[in-house]
């Protein structure tokens, strides 16, 4: 079996995504390594690489091979809240049947017709963040909209306060944090800055929903707070996973989407409807997915393409090459937005599928609508990009608005 740290340690860069220009552009290596050593061992991380999509796929779907449990690991990022040896469990890191019973309770909340519900207030919450825009004629796109976006509207559904927004980003941060280098120092203090948010960030949520035990609220808390189903602990970590799911992830949607399109030269084919916006949007989550890679841990021996693999190793599958894999995709290398069928891989595959897909479309959905409604012209400067360390997205994104 794998120690904690060789799982810890899969989430360091390979060797080839070291530099910013590889971060920015892995693409490249992605393509040359699907076709010379599509399931690959990297020594350096301990860890098998894996960019085709058919075995990127599978290992997403076949759960009783490839667990998502990495328990007795600290690769759970909610994992280890209220003290540094407690496991907080939660749906993204179990495996049936317990992974049922910790999604099951509030999947339907999430599901399309639900969140219908909120789109006039998420339009709202969209159209005051605009409005605190309009004046400044230029901005940071990622610090001024699309970092505050997602947290307000988790916060919304939580039922928790958006001014707190500074210090859940700085716990989000600490969570998916990857180390800085590869050196053992760097791994250490990455683990200690995680230790310290996990904790505050339980007790915070521990007191919560203590409050809302009786509540009836319909907020996400007061369902936690008031269901049978779950223990305190996992009713914990489903706060937390929720916080930390969603938020990260969305930004970079929504800058990875403004990325693709001013580097498309479709910024205005989008506003005036020439372009289908959702369709654009499913083309950006496989063309700059903001999730590249997920794990696994195989609970037995498998071949997996060519390649045999024991029991207990930790699989990387790369979501970000599987949705440029030209077997899967016409002329995967270029943006299309019109793509139709667009199978990409960007919120998962089989039962760990992404909760919060539909939300995060929707809130993109309304984003784009929004600033493209409110500005003739929207551009951005896409000399100097900085990538993001922990997944695909940008640092900050200037932009110019009239
Ligand atoms: C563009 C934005 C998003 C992307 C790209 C994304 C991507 C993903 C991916 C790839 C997974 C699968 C992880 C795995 O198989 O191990 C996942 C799972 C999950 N996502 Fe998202 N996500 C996004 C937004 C959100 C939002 C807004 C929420 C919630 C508010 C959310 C909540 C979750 C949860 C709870 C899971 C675990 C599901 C399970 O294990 O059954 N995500 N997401």
């Amino acid at each position: 079996m794998q120690s904690t740290d060789s799982v810890d340690s899969a989430r360091q860069h390979p060797a080839a995504l070291q530099s910013r220009d590889a971060r920015l552009d892995p693409f490249e290596w992605y393509a040359e390594m699907r076709s010379e050593a599509s399931v690959h061992y990297d020594e350096d991380r301990d860890t098998w690489d894996v960019f085709r999509y058919e075995d990127v796929d599978r290992v997403l779907r076949e759960q009783e091979t490839f667990s998502a449990d990495r328990s007795g690991s600290s690769g759970d990022p909610s994992a280890d809240a209220e003290s540094d040896t407690a496991i907080l469990k939660t749906m993204i890191s179990t495996d049936p049947p317990e992974h049922e019973r910790l999604r099951g309770f509030v999947n339907e909340r999430f599901q399309p017709g639900a969140l219908n519900d909120y789109r006039p207030r998420l339009e709202e919450l969209t159209d005051e963040l605009v409005d605190d825009l309009e004046d400044t004629g230029q901005f940071d796109f990622v610090d001024e909209f699309a970092i505050p976006l997602p947290v307000t509207v988790i916060a919304e559904l939580l039922g928790i306060p958006a001014e707190r927004r500074d210090q859940f980003k700085e716990w989000s941060n600490a969570l998916i944090a990857r180390p800085e280098d590869n050196s053992e120092e760097a791994l250490q203090r990455m683990k200690r800055e995680r230790g310290a948010a996990q904790k505050e960030m339980g007790q915070y949520f521990a007191k919560l929903l203590k409050e809302r035990q009786a509540g009836d609220g319909d907020d996400l808390i007061t369902l936690a707070a008031t269901t049978d189903e779950l223990t305190t602990k996992e009713k914990i970590g489903f706060c937390m996973i929720l916080l930390l799911a969603g938020n990260i992830t969305t930004t970079n949607l929504l800058t990875n989407a403004i990325w693709c399109f001013q580097e498309q030269g479709i910024v205005e084919d989008v506003r005036s409807g020439d372009i289908d916006r959702k369709q654009a949007i499913e083309e950006v989550l496989r063309y700059r997915s903001p999730i590249q890679e997920i794990q696994r841990v195989t609970s037995e021996d498998v071949t997996l393409g060519e390649t045999q693999i024991e029991a207990g190793e930790v699989v990387n599958v790369w979501v970000g090459a599987a949705n440029r894999d030209p077997e899967v995709f016409d002329d995967p290398e270029t943006f299309r937005p019109e793509r139709t069928p667009n199978q990409h891989l960007a919120f998962g595959k089989g039962i760990h599928y992404c909760l919060g897909a539909p939300l995060a479309r929707l809130e993109a959905d309304i984003a784009l609508d929004r600033l493209l409604t409110r500005f003739d012209r929207l551009d951005a400067d896409l000399s100097d990009l900085q990538p993001i360390s922990s997944h695909y997205g940008l640092e900050s994104l200037r932009c110019q608005v009239q």
